[in-house]
């Protein structure tokens, strides 16, 4: 018996020192996997993508947005006690990322996401505090000071807007905690309403740059496509046909979100940093309650049909006629990656048939693409990288126009009804606060917005020419 005990004491003992001689370790791992489930949340939420500049430090800011009233530059968020947030108690840090609110009392302008980011949940934000503090580099370097000229410099009337447009954190919670068809829908809202602040691109925005719905249960204007950013058009995330994600699988939407490809299209734009700074760094398991998510969203536009192949241009163009407008252009700089049948060779070269991006109703998209060119950077999943390359010097804005006008026709058109709202003002307006990134020159700017007018023109004299000849029972195709 009392060896017994003995033992039994030692055993205690000794297991007692084995906590206590675990204890720092212990401490050390939850502190560890707290800073990873931090990086986690920063990387669904995007952070980099607009506190990182190329080339830049790690969260050192300084990324320009061009807003209607001037330039703001992103702020530094490394834990840099001068430069950065060093000084943000975790409360102040969460104020500024829920609400908009800095520390010292200033109202961000939403070019920071907050709207979206209120939906993030208290065990998130703790993370992404202790990721900053911990996981992140200081940087000793300002980010540029605001250019925004006196008085509309003065940041009070953000607090009026913030008031009518921002959701309380308390609403947003209310709403991340509505009811859901499954556990995996529930997660998908929650990274796509919140920390994706993917409706920051993909809903339309109204008057104030307010986003028209900031979650499906206030809308089907949520992502249901938005203004151009950059001259590229972000398109409907819902099950629109054509315009939306109806004809994408599961499979489709999340192989494109983790690696900015798949047999539909490619990414460009935005999205591209989207994808490589965001989602290319989520689970399989996220990715695929991403897409459930969006699969369940109704289609804003209900009464548009299916897209069908047309073979007709394709046909035409393998008997060597080339004689509709832009077919040349087309033949002789497009389809040697885009084939003749517009299929391409996905997921290298992205078929433009049936692409939602060739059936949008703005066609900013397209000519930027075909002026600019575009280049999709490796993923780690996917490690290729294509570029398509830029005409602007290769092309007259003329034939720009005609082969945009040559692809819509050919593998695109749609008839939607005219989208409502501001879409004949300057793209520095339409740009959402949020991301009218500085990034092209005025001159492309403006020569892209030129070839835009001109593809309306064709598609105008098409359509008064379809009326003359009484051609066509569809209704009016609508100019843009
Ligand atoms: C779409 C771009 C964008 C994204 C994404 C974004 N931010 Fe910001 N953020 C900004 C801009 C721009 C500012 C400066 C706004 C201003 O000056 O009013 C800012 C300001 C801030 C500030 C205020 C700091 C200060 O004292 O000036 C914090 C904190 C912050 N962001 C944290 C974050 C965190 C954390 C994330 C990811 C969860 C994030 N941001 C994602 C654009 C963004
Ligand atoms: C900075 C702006 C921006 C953000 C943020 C953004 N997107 Fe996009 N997205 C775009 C643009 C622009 C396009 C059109 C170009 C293209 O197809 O890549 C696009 C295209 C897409 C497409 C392809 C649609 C198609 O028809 O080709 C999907 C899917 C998508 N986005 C999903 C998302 C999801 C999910 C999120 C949030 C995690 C998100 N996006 C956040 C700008 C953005
Ligand atoms: C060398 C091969 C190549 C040639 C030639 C080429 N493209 Fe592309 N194109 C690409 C690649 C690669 C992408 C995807 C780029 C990205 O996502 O960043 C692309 C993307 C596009 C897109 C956007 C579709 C999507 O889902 O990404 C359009 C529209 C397009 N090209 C039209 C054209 C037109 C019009 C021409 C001729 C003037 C042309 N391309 C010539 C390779 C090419």
């Amino acid at each position: 018996m009392k060896h017994c005990t003995f033992s039994f004491t030692t055993a205690l003992g000794a297991a007692a020192l084995l906590v206590l001689g675990h204890m720092p370790q212990a401490r050390a791992d939850a502190s560890a996997d707290l800073v990873a489930k931090g990086r986690y949340v920063a990387e669904a939420s995007d952070c980099s993508a607009c506190h990182t500049i190329k080339g830049g430090k790690p969260y050192g800011g300084g990324m320009e947005f061009k807003l209607p009233i001037g330039s703001i530059y992103s702020s530094n968020i490394s834990p840099d006690p001068a430069h950065g947030i060093g000084t943000y108690s975790e409360a102040e840090f969460a104020r500024a990322v829920r609400e908009g609110v800095r520390k010292d009392g200033a109202s961000l302008y939403p070019a920071m996401p907050f709207p979206s980011y209120a939906r993030m949940s208290d065990s998130d934000i703790h993370a992404l505090y202790i990721y900053f503090m911990k996981g992140v580099q200081p940087v000793a370097q300002a980010a540029p000071a605001n250019g925004i000229p006196w008085p509309m410099s003065m940041r009070w009337p953000m607090i009026f807007w913030r008031a009518v447009f921002a959701p309380s954190v308390a609403s947003a919670q209310k709403d991340v905690n509505r009811t859901f068809p499954t556990p995996a829908i529930a997660r998908g809202a929650y990274l796509v309403e919140g920390p994706g602040h993917c409706g920051a691109c993909h809903s339309p925005r109204g008057i104030a740059l307010q986003e028209k719905a900031l979650s499906a249960s206030s809308g089907t204007a949520f992502l249901s496509g938005g203004a151009p950013i950059d001259g590229f058009v972000p398109t409907s995330l819902r099950q629109d046909q054509r315009t939306g994600l109806a004809s994408w699988s599961e499979d489709d939407i999340v192989a494109f979100l983790s690696t900015g490809r798949n047999l539909k299209g490619e990414s460009f734009g935005g999205m591209t940093d989207a994808v490589y700074h965001g989602t290319q760094h989520l689970t399989v398991e996220d990715l695929h309650a991403m897409a459930q998510y969006l699969r369940s969203l109704q289609p804003n536009s209900p009464n548009v049909a299916a897209w069908q192949y047309d073979p007709a241009a394709a046909t035409a163009l393998q008997h060597g006629d080339a004689s509709a407008r832009g077919a040349k252009v087309y033949v002789d700089h497009c389809a040697a990656c885009h084939r003749t049948d517009g299929h391409g060779y996905a997921p290298a070269f992205p078929p433009l048939a049936g692409n939602p991006v060739v059936m949008s109703d703005q066609p900013d998209s397209l000519v930027h693409v075909v002026q600019s060119g575009a280049a999709l950077p490796g993923m780690t999943k996917a490690p290729s990288a294509f570029v398509m390359p830029s005409y602007s010097q290769m092309l007259s804005a003329q034939q720009i126009a005609d082969v945009v006008t040559f692809i819509r026709g050919a593998w695109g058109e749609q008839r939607l009804p005219r989208r409502c709202g501001n879409g004949h003002q300057p793209a520095e307006i339409r740009s959402p606060a949020g991301a009218g990134r500085k990034t092209r020159s005025a001159e492309l700017n403006q020569r892209q917005r030129k070839v835009s007018g001109m593809v309306a023109g064709h598609r105008k004299a098409a359509t008064d020419a379809q009326k003359e000849t009484g051609a066509g029972s569809s209704p009016a195709p609508v100019l843009i």
